[in-house]
């Protein structure tokens, strides 16, 4: 095997699966898991990630796209996977052939990939979306009952869901957060009440798993949570979540350089004393973004070193003066634990002006993903 590149990314399937058990003692006997892998499993490898969720009994996953759904499909995912991104009906034959779910919310297309159904002789699973406020995707909540109904009549399709997405991810507005599981309540109690049966009614995402046990309906929708990082950097922490994902490089040039000594580019830092200078062979080409110039800090021997100058697209300069251990090929922490000291996801997302989500899903597949595989372990 070749030897990775210095810049590489953990992934610790042990803390997913830890993290797992802690979506499952929230979603309770009864409550299925649709783990959420889109966007690559948020940077940590869909294929991996969700081969060792499936190992762990989860049987529905939710993508993006039909090439992200195809890709799991090839890599042996059996359970349903939903394509939660919206889809044109160029892309029905795409669903179709690689036996994927559908997120519906318009009943012209539901006509539509039901006749491309019935004319192939299949039944279709489909999942429908509702929108009880977050103003993207889905039938409006006054006209679902009826849409809801029609589809349920269509030949060749066979609901599998109806799921609504929060528009607070951290549930930070609890009015809004209300309004929308009251509006998805009624809209299942008038659904059922036509006697229409629907397997599963779904709206958790992470922040409601841990913190709205009125909304785990019979099917949650876990992100974050799944990868150990809480949905806002102050969620209260009540879940023993661990991050599944580090990210490290090493020092590939050390110099020492005077007192008034412009770096990187566009000269916006300028040394005021005699310093050392580590160079690290990653940026935001690697999803290192630019916006941490000058405002990040990274992790060696237990220290902190900041981020001078502007990261570039391969490369970004720590000032690593006053570290005397610190030496050639030395590890260097971009993201994770470093002998005591940690730098979060939300760390980065604060210096980066982001969320932990895109600070995840940023960093670009060129970094190689190391899998360190759990230990069959019997007591969880
Ligand atoms: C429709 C839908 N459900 C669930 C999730 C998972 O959310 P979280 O990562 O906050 O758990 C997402 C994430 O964006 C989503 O778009």
């Amino acid at each position: 095997m070749p030897s990775p590149r210095p810049t590489i990314v953990n992934i610790n399937l042990k803390a997913l699966r830890q993290n797992l058990h802690a979506v499952r003692r929230r979603s309770g006997a009864t409550g299925e898991i649709f783990a959420v892998v889109k966007a690559n499993a948020y940077g940590h490898g869909a294929v991996e990630v969700a081969r060792l969720l499936q190992e762990e009994g989860v049987g529905h996953f939710g993508v993006a796209t039909p090439e992200e759904g195809a890709e799991l499909r090839q890599a042996g995912i059996a359970g349903s996977i939903t394509v939660l991104g919206g889809i044109l009906p160029e892309q029905f034959d795409a669903v179709m052939e690689q036996d994927l779910t559908p997120a519906l919310y318009n009943t012209e297309w539901a006509e539509a990939l039901s006749q491309e159904a019935s004319r192939g002789g299949r039944t279709i699973p489909v999942q429908i979306k509702v929108d009880t406020g977050m103003g993207r995707l889905g039938f409006n909540a006054g006209e679902a009952p009826e849409k809801i109904a029609a589809i349920a009549a269509l030949p060749g399709l066979k609901i599998l869901g109806v799921f609504s997405h929060f528009a607070f991810a951290d549930l930070d507005n609890p009015e809004c957060v209300r309004t929308q599981l009251a509006t998805f309540s009624r809209i299942k109690e008038a659904v059922q009440a036509e006697g229409i049966s629907i397997p599963f009614w779904h709206l958790s995402n992470s922040g409601a798993i841990m913190a709205l046990p009125s909304a785990l309906f019979n099917m949650v929708r876990p992100g974050i949570m799944l990868y150990g990082i809480p949905p806002s950097e102050t969620f209260p922490r009540k879940d023993p979540l661990t991050p599944v994902l580090s990210w490290e490089t090493r020092i590939i040039h050390l110099k020492e350089v005077p007192a008034g000594t412009p770096l990187s580019y566009g000269h916006t830092y300028v040394t005021s004393r005699k310093s050392r200078i580590a160079t690290l062979p990653v940026g935001y080409a690697d999803g290192y973004s630019r916006r941490f110039s000058n405002r990040a800090e990274v992790l060696l021997h237990g220290r902190r070193a900041p981020v001078i100058g502007r990261v570039t697209m391969d490369m970004t300069l720590a000032d690593v003066t006053g570290i005397d251990e610190a030496a050639l090929g030395d590890r260097v922490t971009l993201l994770g634990q470093n002998d005591g000291d940690e730098i979060t996801a939300w760390d980065l997302a604060r210096w980066g002006d982001s969320i932990a989500y895109e600070i995840l899903c940023g960093i670009r597949r060129r970094v190689p993903r190391i899998y360190h595989h759990p230990e069959p372990d019997r007591s969880l």
